[in-house]
């Protein structure tokens, strides 16, 4: 059985709107990938919609970052489903096939821009990489699956980032796509905003045809 919806009842942060949306449809046995593990917090809330029968990719490009992932992802009883890279997200396709994943897989993949709470904010993602990143990501979403981003433009080049990832993802196409955002309109400093993309479930009446 799927485990409740982690949505609040006050109107959610982009990070909390992010894990109710993909609770909706990330169950038992599924593929889901972390593109920014950090501090493990998303790939173990993946893990533990996976279950035990599922699989975690998880991305980060700092050393640190995979270290507190993977003492987060013991403690939570979840290391055994859940894979751990070292590398930039940009190379997630080599990583995954290196995995024997195919493409079209995976349930839900997350994006949760910017900075490792806590630690150097020089090392922070940058609009090239996310989006090369993005765009490759985008293979391995399967029909009816779900990838977010949460995007910072309150930081240095976080403003640049966050317009690169909604121009991108408002030019996909809508017959394939469906792409919406969440951001709150009344906050004094720029808050974060959610981008969320589904690849569409094929339309039964083409299989058909
Ligand atoms: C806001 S934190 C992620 C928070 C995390 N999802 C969590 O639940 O704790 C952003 C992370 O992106 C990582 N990062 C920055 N550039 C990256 C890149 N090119 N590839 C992969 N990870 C990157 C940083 O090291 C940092 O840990």
């Amino acid at each position: 059985m799927m485990p409740p919806s982690p949505l609040p009842n006050r109107l959610p942060r982009a990070t909390e709107l992010a894990h109710g949306l993909i609770a909706t449809r990330l169950g038992p046995g599924a593929i889901a990938i972390d593109a920014t593990a950090g501090n493990g917090h998303d790939t173990v809330f993946l893990a533990d919609r996976v279950g035990p029968d599922g699989r975690v990719h998880a991305f980060d490009i700092q050393a640190a970052a995979i270290t507190v992932t993977r003492q987060r992802c013991e403690s939570a009883g979840v290391a055994d489903r859940v894979r751990l890279w070292q590398a930039c997200h940009s190379l997630l396709g080599e990583e995954l096939r290196q995995a024997g994943e195919a493409t079209e897989s995976a349930g839900a993949i997350m994006f949760n821009l910017g900075y490792l709470p806590g630690s150097d904010k020089s090392c922070l993602t940058r609009a090239d990489t996310t989006l090369a990143a993005l765009r490759k990501a985008l293979d391995w979403l399967a029909p009816g699956g779900l990838l977010t981003v949460v995007a910072y433009p309150g930081h240095a080049g976080g403003d640049e980032e966050t317009a690169a990832v909604e121009t991108w993802s408002a030019g996909l196409d809508q017959a394939a796509f469906a792409v919406a955002t969440y951001r709150f309109l009344n906050q004094t400093n720029p808050p974060p905003r959610l981008v969320a993309v589904e690849r569409r479930l094929p339309d039964p009446a083409s299989r058909t045809k």
